[in-house]
């Protein structure tokens, strides 16, 4: 059921001119006291709206800054972000996601923050979140899995933030194995998968996602420049983060339900659609040995499948792979 806010943007938006206040009581059912403390809501959180005399009321701007009302409202899911925690500044999306798994949030649960201080990446590295230039979310997930297949989970995070990235601009992502999303052989996203689980159930995971999207050139820290961008720098656009939010909501939740129906599948084939250097010979190293091989896909525990020389097999888990060109090598 959609919120008398929401209607009320609706109908706004439609409108070119001004719409008075008795046309909207009339539309929504609601009196015009009621129309006139949304009014109030909705300025409070960043929309400018003209109110005229004897013409009504129209939406002169929309807000800039996001908060948990502006990514509701424009969110067309049907379980992921209903309920949503938005934070101006935090440690990290990642604690609060976790102490409201604890307490036992819902399937779905959406925190958003716009700076973390102590933004964590995989293993252990710090990760840079600087103030309103990135995404900065952590979803609640209790999916009815084995956490053998959570593995997959971050897999199909990626392949959801590969296809908004080609969707919405003329760049090519590619997944760097496991779950980096690269442009132009830069990284501009990360997934942080920590999952609560019994032996064969999974209590809860938190699906963290950062995207670098608005930083300059000189926002990213000098140490990493070389291989690390942004949706800006990459495709010389300003985006909008909250749009952005938003439809990475929906998609998540569209291809989630969709490995739920119909498993893993899917999921692999655009995987490896956009697998960095699938399909190709890449250098591979461990503390044994070190060989050429090609890379043929992602197996469903999460493995990369590489093929040597003599057509042997073989499923990687942690070797160091050369990514060759492009210098990007972490
Ligand atoms: C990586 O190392 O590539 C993973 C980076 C994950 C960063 C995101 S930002 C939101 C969430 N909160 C965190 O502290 N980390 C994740």
């Amino acid at each position: 059921m959609e919120s008398t806010r929401k209607q009320l943007i609706n109908i706004l938006e439609k409108q070119k001119e001004h719409i008075s206040g008795q046309e909207l009581s009339d539309q929504l059912n609601i009196s015009r006291t009621a129309i006139w403390k949304h009014m109030n809501e909705l300025k409070k959180d960043g929309y400018q709206i003209e109110a005229v005399q004897r013409k009504g009321y129209k939406i002169i701007s929309y807000p800039d800054k996001i908060s948990e009302n502006t990514l509701q409202w424009g969110l067309e899911t049907s379980w992921i972000g209903k309920e949503l925690h938005h934070y101006d500044q935090v440690e990290s999306t990642q604690a609060i996601a976790h102490r409201m798994a604890k307490q036992g949030k819902p399937h779905g649960t959406v925190i958003v923050a716009d700076e973390q201080v102590k933004g964590k990446g995989r293993m252990s590295r710090p990760w840079h979140s600087p103030k309103g230039k990135g995404i900065w979310m952590s979803l609640l997930l209790r999916p009815e899995l084995a956490p053998i297949q959570a593995p997959q989970l971050t897999l199909l995070a990626a392949t959801v933030l590969a296809e908004l990235i080609s969707h919405y601009s003329e760049l090519d992502p590619k997944i760097k194995w496991p779950n980096d999303i690269l442009v132009n052989h830069k990284k501009i996203s990360g997934i942080l998968t920590e999952m609560q689980a019994e032996q064969d159930q999974i209590q809860y995971v938190v699906l963290g996602i950062g995207i670098n999207v608005n930083q300059e050139e000189d926002e990213i820290p000098e140490e990493i420049r070389h291989k690390a961008s942004s949706l800006k720098i990459e495709s010389n656009k300003t985006w909008e983060v909250q749009t952005v939010i938003q439809h990475i909501l929906r998609l998540f939740e569209q291809t989630y339900d969709q490995y739920l129906d119909s498993g893993f599948e899917h999921v692999k084939s655009i995987w490896e659609h956009y697998g960095y250097r699938i399909g190709e010979e890449v250098k591979i190293s461990t503390m044994k040995r070190s060989w050429k091989a090609f890379l043929v896909g992602i197996e469903p525990d999460g493995a990369l499948l590489a093929r040597d020389d003599s057509g042997n097999e073989e499923k990687l888990y942690s070797a160091e792979i050369h990514w060759g060109e492009g210098g990007y090598h972490a």
